[in-house]
């Protein structure tokens, strides 16, 4: 009933999770995805290793096939990612120049994978985890990305030197998604340890403003995603009062916030700790979508069993065997 109202007001709102077509269970995974999520992301099917194994080939299997099964269950469909220092194929970061990786490698491969991939996906992860861990407050976006100290703006040779010194390679991948996706999608910097206030927070808005004042792309098609790998235990995690305020500084601008990537570790799977976990999962929930710039909702991997995180960290909605947990019950009452 919440849901309704919301999508009655905004328009679109889309609650999904992570999937690919090599995951046990098909038979769970197409009753939870038909009734429950209603919105897809491939966990690493669209990834640059899946999909560009060997340079200049677009191989876009798994990422279409994991498209075709949100099709089939009446779902949408984000894509995640176009570039990122990770899941890279075996020929990258390879021996090439600023200006080969800058011109040429980034741009066909965006241009492969979103044209590929048709103008419904929703959203693109267009640059994943470019910002550092270790940044401050009042750092200009370039030095929020040269903190992050990996792959391209550090050494590729052993020369010291670091492979590329600006942006372009950022603006490259944004131009050339805005060029090829559809006229809706929104193109979002994605990052975790972000949403409240605090200086990675402060980057990824830098960032995203610095991306718009150098592509022209419209602010209305830009958005942040806060990936949001929680830990319940330790307190890694934001109220829902600081990341309101975080959506209303975006949607001041224009931009779109999205939660992509939930998940939350706790110590146990104590009654305590799973009705610890609902709480923060019903305020992050809540969060987005009573922004009204928070148009995606997506935890990352659907069942305890299948978490990246390993099963031991209960961090999903949906214990080892499918059954919902208390926290799935707290999404399930605004839905
Ligand atoms: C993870 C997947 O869940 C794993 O299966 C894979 O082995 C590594 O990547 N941030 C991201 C995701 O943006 O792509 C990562 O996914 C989790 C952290």
């Amino acid at each position: 009933p919440i849901l309704a109202d919301v999508v009655a007001k905004k328009g679109t709102f889309h609650f999904g999770s992570t999937y690919d077509t090599y995951e046990a269970d098909q038979a769970w995974s197409t009753s939870t995805f038909g009734t429950f999520y209603r919105h897809v992301v491939s966990e690493n099917g669209c990834k640059w290793d899946a999909t560009e194994p060997t340079q200049g080939v677009s191989d876009l299997g798994e990422c279409l096939a994991t498209q075709s099964f949100a099709t089939e269950n009446g779902n949408t469909f984000r894509g995640h990612n176009t570039f990122w220092h990770s899941q890279t194929p075996s020929w990258l970061p390879g021996s090439f120049s600023a200006s080969e990786l800058v011109d040429t490698i980034i741009p066909q491969h965006v241009q492969q994978e979103i044209q590929g991939m048709g103008a419904s996906v929703t959203s693109w992860d267009v640059v994943n985890e470019v910002v550092g861990d270790g940044v401050s407050n009042g750092m200009t976006a370039l030095q929020c990305v040269q903190n992050k100290g990996d792959w391209p703006t550090v050494t590729a040779d052993g020369s010291g030197q670091p492979l590329v010194t600006d942006l372009s390679f950022i603006y490259a991948a944004f131009n050339t998604a805005y060029e090829y996706a559809g006229s809706s999608t929104r193109l979002a910097v994605n990052d975790y340890n972000t949403g409240g206030q605090d200086a990675k927070t402060s980057c990824v808005i830098s960032l995203i403003q610095n991306i718009q004042e150098n592509t022209n792309i419209p602010y209305d098609r830009l958005a942040i995603g806060f990936q949001s790998h929680l830990t319940a235990s330790t307190g890694g995690f934001y109220t829902k009062q600081a990341l309101a305020s975080t959506f209303s500084t975006l949607a001041a601008l224009g931009v779109s916030a999205m939660i992509t990537e939930m998940d939350i570790e706790v110590a146990s799977d104590s009654t305590a700790y799973l009705r610890y976990q609902a709480a923060i999962w019903g305020d992050y929930l809540d969060a987005c979508l009573y922004a009204s710039n928070c148009f995606e909702f997506i935890n990352w991997d659907p069942r305890d069993d299948l978490s990246w995180r390993g099963a031991a960290a209960a961090a999903t909605l949906f214990d080892t065997n499918g059954n919902p947990k208390p926290a799935a019950y707290e999404v399930a009452a605004r839905l």
